[in-house]
């Protein structure tokens, strides 16, 4: 036990920067700029803003390793791209031109110029905790604003035909699997097996609106609703047909998880702390 204050206060200098703000028991993160939302898709035609991070990081990490072999040549192209990304930071968004340094950028280059590489060294890494300190700031909040995939304008075939949302498709998928297991364990065999086929409608409904958002892509649907699914949802048929209630619930076990649990884990989770963070 007498090492965990050492624990404790490592734990505190090493969180401090990288962790949101916290008060207390609540946690605090920033908004961002509405000036944000036209870098990126639907206002824009690209997602403009990412693209510039990205080449950022290129531009950064080039500098670094063309310092290392004391290329000046190759340092000089990729300070001037930089230099010319870097400052896009601020036209983009105007309100952020004082999370940026731009004046690092000339003094990069007069140390590239002279080969000093300690001090570009540093001058680098000055910069780069302006990316740090904005990114524990605003990017978890802004990749879950602009980059996960909406769900409210997803229509579904409901089973009496009209159209239903997504989430009233969730709250349906959800009550015919339960209404399965209460009728497994009450030994309710008929209305199991409605619950069953009332479950492999609304899934084959739910996957008819895939293609809104995986265009041209059979895969995503195979992985979650293909061929395996389909047989699991057979045997399952049989089972409860034969009244093996352990195999049928072992069975549905998996349905949860190989169908469910697998596109919550790529769909859900996102999309549910956009709307925890930002309720309209
Ligand atoms: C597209 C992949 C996908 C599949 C397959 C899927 N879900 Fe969902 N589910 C989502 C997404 C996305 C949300 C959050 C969006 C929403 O609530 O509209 C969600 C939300 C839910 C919710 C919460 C609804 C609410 O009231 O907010 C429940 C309950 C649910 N799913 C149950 C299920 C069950 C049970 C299954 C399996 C039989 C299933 N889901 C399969 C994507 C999926
Ligand atoms: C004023 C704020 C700000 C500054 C300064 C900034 N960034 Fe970013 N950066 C962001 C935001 C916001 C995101 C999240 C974008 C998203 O998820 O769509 C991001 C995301 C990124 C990503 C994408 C991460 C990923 O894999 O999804 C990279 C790479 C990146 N930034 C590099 C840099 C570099 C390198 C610098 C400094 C030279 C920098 N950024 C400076 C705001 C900033
Ligand atoms: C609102 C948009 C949207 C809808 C509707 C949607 N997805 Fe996705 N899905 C995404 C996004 C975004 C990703 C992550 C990027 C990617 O892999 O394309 C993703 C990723 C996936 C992945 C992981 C990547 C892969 O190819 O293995 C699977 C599996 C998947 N989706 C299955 C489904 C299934 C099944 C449905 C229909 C029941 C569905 N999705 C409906 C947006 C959507």
């Amino acid at each position: 036990m007498k090492f965990t204050p050492v624990f404790l206060l490592l734990y505190l200098i090493i969180g401090a920067g990288i962790m949101p703000v916290y008060a207390g028991d609540s946690v605090s993160l920033d908004v961002p700029p509405a000036s944000l939302e036209e870098w990126y898709k639907p206002a824009n035609k690209r997602q403009v803003w990412l693209h510039t991070m990205f080449r950022l990081r290129r531009e950064m990490q080039a500098i670094g390793e063309y310092a290392e072999q004391k290329d000046q040549a190759g340092m000089k192209k990729w300070i001037s791209r930089l230099e010319k990304d870097y400052s896009k930071i601020a036209d983009m968004v105007p309100e952020w031109e004082k999370e940026i340094k731009p004046r690092l950028l000339p003094e990069l280059e007069m140390f590239a110029e002279k080969g000093d590489t300690p001090r570009l060294a540093k001058t680098l890494k000055m910069i780069q905790r302006t990316c740090d300190d904005c990114h524990s700031d605003y990017q978890p909040l802004v990749t879950a604003m602009y980059r996960s995939p909406h769900y409210e304008d997803i229509k579904v075939k409901g089973l009496n035909g009209a159209p239903q949302s997504f989430t009233d498709n969730m709250e349906n998928l959800s009550d015919s699997v339960n209404r399965i297991l209460i009728a497994l364990e009450d030994g309710h065999k008929a209305v199991a097996q409605q619950a069953r086929q009332n479950l492999v409608d609304q899934l084959q409904h739910l996957g008819d609106s895939c293609n809104r958002c995986h265009k041209d892509d059979k895969y995503p649907r195979e992985r979650i609703l293909g061929e395996e699914t389909q047989q699991r949802f057979k045997t399952l048929q049989s089972n409860i047909d034969k009244g093996q209630v352990k195999d049928s619930q072992k069975l549905m076990g998996e349905i949860a998880v190989t169908v469910c649990a697998r596109c919550h884990n790529t769909h859900r989770i996102v999309s549910d702390l956009r709307n925890a963070l930002l309720p309209d």
